[in-house]
């Protein structure tokens, strides 16, 4: 697979964030979550640096209006912390009053990752059992169970053509169907929620990787629609895509001022608005899905204890959430830092916090408190901590973080078997 420069699949993604925001219109966060009432560590660390349309859910938030919040994860492996960050996104959203949906992306380990359905299942339930521990509540849903999702992944399909998936991913006439079967799943994983309720602004908190997903699903909500909307001098034009007539009709008739042409409606003295919210009434009434076009937050990937991405296949880079206390001292022990070669000059020239997998542990999920966060960063470039007392100090933290999680996990584990999964 060539041509794409962000790969889902691909094990490492290396792009500056000045090309995304230049190039492929992801949006940095700082001026969007000002308008939130509470910044979550998430937020203000830096961990979500990037967004797609983020204002519309920062609104809802703010007036209490409603939202959705979705992802899914794929039951590839056992869970880890490297996991952890876009659980905690969910059930904050969650917590702010979003409705929630989490897919269990089994179709796609299937397709891409092989996996066998019943190792699926039995992965499945351990990444519902970390969520409910963080206390996640709404829908979850497994992608080969749900005939309805099917349903709208194959009208969505009926809006890609092979060009468009050989632009985004790469995809060649090799791939297999398996792999754009999984990416129209995906697609109709995010539109979901739409269906399922009302439609409303929808956030799907990802890495980076997963951002041709979100493109390609914007695109083809957009495409879904039966009409768009512009705004222009003093009067607000709906055309027509493929509505039928007496959807037309219905606009004509709704507003005091029209003017009605051919395959478009001029209405004047209404607020955008108002006319969007009609319109989508219009298009539901009328057979049409009047979706909202999701929005996404990224965020940085924790560095794996070797430098690296987090990954199952490199069993020292991880932490995994059943790992005894021994494993996780020698994993966080063995770790890769941003220590200098000897101990003089790390005294000398301090250490490098900003590039080291540990710290970075700490940052993303160890600390909490951001004054104790920041003397550790201090300690650190001033040569006064050194690596193996700070590496000792994390892996306690670990330790203990881990034993609270598996009590809560325990706690939880019925709400796995409620929602019909055990
Ligand atoms: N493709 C995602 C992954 O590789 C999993 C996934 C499936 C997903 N459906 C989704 C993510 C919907 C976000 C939204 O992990």
């Amino acid at each position: 697979m060539e041509g794409s420069s962000i790969n889902p699949w691909a094990s490492e993604t290396s792009l500056s964030v000045e090309r995304l925001f230049a190039e492929f219109g992801i949006e940095p966060i700082d001026q969007v979550v000002d308008r939130l009432p509470e910044k979550p560590v998430f937020f203000r660390r830096g961990i979500v640096f990037g967004h797609r349309d983020y204002n519309q859910i920062a609104d809802a938030i703010r007036l209490n209006h409603p939202f959705y919040v979705m992802t899914g994860f794929m039951p590839s492996g056992h869970p880890h912390l490297g996991h952890l960050m876009v659980m905690k996104e969910v059930v904050w959203h969650v917590m702010q009053g979003g409705t929630g949906s989490i897919c269990i992306a089994d179709r796609e380990a299937h397709a891409v990752r092989d996996l066998s359905w019943d190792d699926c299942d039995r992965y499945a339930k351990e990444y519902l059992n970390c969520l409910f521990a963080l206390g996640y509540t709404g829908k979850t849903y497994s992608q080969r169970k749900s005939r309805d999702l099917q349903d709208l992944c194959f009208e969505a399909s009926t809006k890609v053509n092979f060009s468009e998936l050989a632009a985004i991913y790469g995809f060649g006439p090799d791939t297999d169907l398996g792999h754009a079967i999984s990416v129209t799943t995906q697609v109709a994983d995010i539109l979901y929620p739409q269906v399922a309720g009302k439609p409303a602004p929808t956030v799907v908190p990802v890495g980076l990787d997963q951002d041709p997903h979100i493109r390609l699903t914007r695109g083809i909500a957009h495409k879904m629609r039966m009409f768009t909307i512009q705004e222009h001098d003093g009067c607000i034009s709906v055309r027509s895509k493929n509505a039928p007539e007496s959807a037309m009709d219905s606009i004509a008739g709704m507003f005091p001022r029209v003017r009605r042409c051919s395959g478009h409606i001029d209405i004047y003295d209404a607020s955008c608005g108002d006319v969007k919210t009609q319109i989508r009434n219009i298009e539901i009434a009328h057979g049409g899905y009047g979706f909202v076009t999701p929005s996404a937050t990224f965020h940085r990937f924790m560095p794996g204890l070797q430098g690296g991405k987090m990954s199952s296949s490199v069993p020292d880079s991880i932490i995994g959430f059943m790992e005894d206390d021994i494993t996780v001292k020698k994993k966080v022990m063995g770790a890769l830092t941003g220590g200098r070669q000897t101990l003089a000059l790390q005294k000398e020239f301090g250490g490098r916090p900003d590039e080291c997998p540990v710290f970075l542990l700490n940052l993303f999920h160890m600390i909490d408190d951001d004054a104790t966060l920041a003397a550790l960063h201090e300690q650190c470039i001033r040569g006064e901590l050194m690596c193996g007392q700070c590496k000792s100090d994390t892996a306690s933290r670990v330790q203990e973080f881990l034993v609270k999680f598996r009590e809560k996990m325990d706690e939880t584990e019925h709400q796995v078997k409620e929602c019909g999964w055990l």
